[in-house]
């Protein structure tokens, strides 16, 4: 008999319904040939989609009333890395429960593969990893995803074989079958998640905050793992708030805050690509030459022995530098400094928190504000 179960119910709840259709397919995980062909975004099929998607919370004691998501409206395309980055509570995981099938959404709709997402045709062709997994201690990883493979339905015995080594593979614990997984670390624990994630051989892979809790180094192998299933045709969505790791891994990015998708598309087009500011740090400036660049530095500084000198504009770039030479200065490194995901992030999260807070979105602050809020979500029903 099995030990008492530890897995969380999203993951083999989502496992068990899949595995009504799923039929014994036999791709492989592992890549076939050359290099993956990335196309065009306008002809990419498109996987994910959700309309206008609405969801609130109403608590059975207080009949109180929570809006977690808001006239949300995604799309995923077939084989790109989307970051879902968003602050704590800004609707991540509702969201990613909605796509599942584990939530219903109070309003809107969702496509997965084209079908609904509580469909078992379309969760045979996800994987997901929850927040919070946990496992059974005293099961051996290779048992574990033995397990976790005949719920998805497998039958074959060497095509579950051939799948646990697969998934093994792809997530890095190929060393690590035999051990029991009470005896992993929190980021080899993560990775098995990701195993069991992998071993129906996915189509779609959603991952919450897969890479939080891990220390930089598990932080690479994790995003190894995901460059690896990209590499075998997957999409992948994963929600964070690491943005460095979404700014590494992701095609195009969601910005998530209080239930609104804020903005969403590439990278490239949510950072602006112009130079912002540039950065010289030089040693031995004379007096006399600061005095004469002030009027084009912003910001002047000392870091030891050297002087950071960050200027207003980048076209003084090349007067400052040659006023810094002429006057015998050393120039140490020169750094332009563009828009970073960061910053984007941050100043999204916090202006759309302040106009709340000032009611520039049509509502007042104060308990009045809540209910206006509430009404007018209520009325789209
Ligand atoms: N079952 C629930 N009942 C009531 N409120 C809920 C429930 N689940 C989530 N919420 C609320 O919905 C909002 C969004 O929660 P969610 O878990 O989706 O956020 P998140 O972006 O995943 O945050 P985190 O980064 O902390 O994981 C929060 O305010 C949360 O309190
Ligand atoms: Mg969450």
């Amino acid at each position: 008999m099995l030990p008492h179960l530890t897995v969380r119910k999203e993951v083999l709840g989502h496992r068990v319904a899949a595995a009504e259709t799923r039929e014994a397919s036999a791709g492989t995980l592992l890549p076939d040939a050359a290099e993956p062909v990335r196309e065009p975004q306008a002809e990419r099929r498109v996987v994910v989609r959700a309309v206008n998607l609405g969801k609130v919370f109403t608590s059975s004691f207080t009949a109180r009333k929570k809006w977690a998501v808001r006239g949300l409206n995604l799309e995923v395309f077939e084989k790109e890395v989307f970051g879902f980055l968003g602050p704590n509570g800004a609707g991540k995981t509702t969201t990613i429960k909605l796509l599942l099938g584990l939530l219903r959404p109070t309003y809107g709709s969702i496509e997965i593969f084209g079908t609904g997402p509580a469909s078992p045709a379309s969760r045979a062709q996800v994987g997901f990893l929850p927040e919070n997994p946990s496992f059974y201690d005293y099961l051996k990883l290779g048992e574990f995803l033995r397990l976790c493979a005949s719920l998805s339905g497998l039958r074959r015995r060497r095509e579950v074989e051939r799948r646990v080594a697969e998934s093994l593979f792809v997530s890095g614990l190929i060393d690590h079958e035999d051990v029991q997984m009470r005896k992993f670390s929190k980021g080899m624990l993560q990775r098995a998640g990701l195993a069991q994630a992998l071993v129906n051989n996915p189509r779609l892979l959603i991952l919450d905050e897969p890479m939080s809790g891990l220390d930089p180094i598990g932080r690479k192998e994790f995003r190894d793992s995901i460059v690896r299933a990209r590499e075998n045709g997957m999409t992948v969505f994963f929600s964070s708030h690491i943005i460095a790791d979404v700014e590494l891994l992701c095609d195009r990015v969601g910005i998530i805050n209080n239930g609104v998708l804020e903005k969403s598309g590439p990278i490239g087009e949510l950072v602006q690509q112009e130079v912002r500011s540039v950065e010289i740090v030089a040693r031995d400036v004379a007096e006399q030459a600061a005095v004469q660049l002030e009027p084009f530095v912003e910001e002047r500084r000392t870091v030891g022995d050297a002087v950071v000198l960050r200027l207003r504009d980048e076209l003084a770039t090349t007067l400052v530098l040659g006023t810094l030479a002429s006057s015998g200065a050393r120039i140490l490194s020169v750094t332009p400094h563009k828009e970073t995901l960061e910053s984007v992030f941050v100043r999204q999260v916090t202006r759309s928190s302040l106009s709340r807070a000032s009611g520039a979105d049509g509502t007042l602050p104060g308990e009045g504000r809540k209910k206006r809020v509430f009404r007018r979500e209520w009325s789209r029903l």
